[in-house]
């Protein structure tokens, strides 16, 4: 049940939706009550490809900054708000454009392969852009002996190389979230549960990986809940999914997989978890805080972010 307080957001962000022409976009990772008054829901992906079609004079982005991001390179003429400029990603501040291009320029005749998990600085050095829903994809569209750049998630990075066989120099960043889950943990819940299913995202780590019973990006995992025949899993990815995992599923038992530290038992991402409702409101309300980006850098963070759209939509992904 919605608190009295709560009830009162949620119709004046309805009211401010309505009168601005604004949609919400929102992350899995977002918590509960933001992804249930959300116009749209899913995966980096799928939100990409909404905000590059969409009606809306105001796109509201309930994630993080590089998600706003490559939502207003995808939509340069509406405006993008994101409620704190403060939601970064450790996995995209590991990897700086400054030390990106070094890194490029001492490893010639690569092509660059970036996940969207980075900055629109970074997207602007690379020739084409992945999610972890389609990053194998993407790479195995690539002729077979062209050498490539991963960056910047280590552990995607070695999961695409191992899937594809590619010649693939890989980045050596990660997500605090992911890098994060206890083997000994999972372990040692799988004992407990010896029914429940390992189901993991590829930014985790090999020992952890090795593991699963399945691999993959935030809508796989939902997914393969949704369709297994199982009743039981233990999820290795950040818990804002489960609720969509319950609301698919509601018989179904999701347990998340914990951290190596934590006082909390779940592993939350701090970035994603700094939207609230409250936030939402007053950003619909001022129209601020809202995405700028230098217009040479959107230019060119644009042609590897569609060439990905248009490998993704030929496979019909
Ligand atoms: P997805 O594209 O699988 O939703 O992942 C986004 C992300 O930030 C993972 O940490
Ligand atoms: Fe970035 Fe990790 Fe948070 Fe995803 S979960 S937004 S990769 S910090």
């Amino acid at each position: 049940m919605e608190s009295k307080g709560s009830e009162k957001i949620i119709s004046e962000i309805n009211t401010l939706k309505k009168e601005k022409n604004a949609i919400i976009l929102a992350h899995y990772y977002q918590t509960g009550d933001i992804q249930d008054i959300a116009d749209f829901v899913g995966d980096s992906l799928a939100l990409s490809q909404k905000a590059a079609s969409n009606n809306a004079d105001i796109i509201l982005f309930a994630g993080v900054k590089f998600m706003a991001e490559t939502a207003k390179i995808l939509a340069p003429d509406k405006k993008v708000l994101l409620p704190d400029m403060n939601a970064g990603c450790s996995l995209s501040d590991s990897c700086k454009a400054i030390d990106f291009k070094k890194f490029i320029n001492e490893n010639p005749g690569r092509t660059v392969v970036t996940y969207v998990n980075t900055s629109a600085e970074v997207k602007a050095l690379s020739d084409i852009i992945c999610t972890s829903s389609n990053a194998v994809q993407i790479v195995e569209s690539l002729p077979i002996e062209e050498k490539i750049i991963f960056a910047p998630d280590r552990n995607l990075g070695n999961y695409v190389l191992n899937k594809t066989g590619r010649d693939i120099l890989v980045w050596n960043g990660t997500c605090h979230v992911h890098e994060e889950f206890s083997l000994e943990a999972i372990l040692k819940l799988k004992d407990q549960n010896p029914e429940a299913k390992i189901i993991v995202h590829p930014e985790c780590e090999l020992p952890v990986r090795m593991v699963a019973d399945f691999i993959g990006s935030t809508s796989a995992l939902l997914q393969f809940t949704k369709n297994d025949k199982g009743n039981s899993y233990i999820v290795g990815t950040e818990p804002g999914i489960i609720h969509q995992m319950k609301k698919e599923n509601p018989g179904k038992n999701y347990i998340p997989a914990p951290p190596r530290d934590s006082t909390c038992g779940c592993s939350e991402c701090s970035f994603m978890k700094l939207i609230t409702l409250e936030k939402i409101v007053n950003c619909l309300k001022n129209e601020k805080p809202e995405i700028f980006l230098d217009k040479d850098i959107l230019l060119k963070a644009r042609k590897p972010i569609l060439r990905m759209m248009e490998i993704s939509e030929k496979l019909g992904l």
